[in-house]
């Protein structure tokens, strides 16, 4: 397999109590395997421990608190959520803000746990900052584009462009993903002739009426 990676997110798309989500990385895991790809899958806090141990495909948390183990009501602990089956984790989605200290602070316990960390970020300055943090990945997603259907790649490409090369200054050991919109072959072809490494992306698959279709489409350029 080679290092492109797709993570999709399921937000709080899905109902239920899991079955939704474990389908949607059963698809994830067949689609990886025959197109060689690897793509993780961010499910709820809840729906993480059920999809980890029925599918074998990369498992990230949607978001991570800089907290330790103790007196911390209502945090999302990177310790559980690794021993949960989770490998890495999304910090500061737009979706789920956070200040800069806090972004640090998740970073610095999500390695503490052995997490992945990708950090979201909604422009080329905030990209730059997050990279200088040291995550391993930085994904840039346009706000307004998140669940637009209009694919970044193809309609703000200097955006990604922007942003790898800011990255390259400023800590080349990250590596860079971009997500909004994201849906078809084209789109994802699109995201890594710009110098991304992969993508992240929601409602194009969650919401098609064949996620497992959608899946074969948007790695059919690859
Ligand atoms: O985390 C992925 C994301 O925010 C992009 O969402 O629905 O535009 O693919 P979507």
């Amino acid at each position: 397999m080679g290092s492109t990676l797709i993570v999709l997110n399921l937000k709080t798309y899905l109902e239920g109590t899991g079955e939704g989500a474990v389908k949607m990385a059963q698809a994830c895991m067949n689609v990886a395997e025959s197109a060689g790809v690897m793509i993780g899958i961010a499910p709820q806090f809840p729906d993480i421990y059920r999809v980890a141990s029925q599918v074998d495909i990369p498992v990230f948390s949607q978001h991570l608190d800089g907290v330790g183990a103790g007196g911390f009501t209502g945090h999302a602990f990177a310790q559980s959520i690794k021993d949960a089956g989770a490998i890495g984790t999304l910090i500061n989605h737009s979706e789920r803000r956070l200040t800069l200290l806090d972004i640090d602070a998740s970073i610095t316990s999500a390695k503490g746990a052995g997490l992945t960390t990708i950090v979201c970020t909604n422009n080329i300055a905030t990209t730059a900052a997050a990279a200088a943090l040291t995550p391993d990945y930085v994904a840039i997603e346009l706000p307004e584009l998140i669940g637009s259907g209009i694919p970044i790649s193809k309609a703000e490409p200097e955006v990604v462009t922007g942003s790898v090369d800011a990255v390259k200054k400023i800590n080349p050991a990250v590596k860079v993903l971009c997500g909004a919109g994201i849906k078809k072959g084209e789109d994802m072809k699109a995201a890594l002739h710009l110098g991304s490494v992969g993508v992240l992306l929601a409602s194009g698959i969650v919401k098609a009426k064949d996620p497992k279709a959608a899946l074969e489409d948007l790695v059919s350029l690859i």
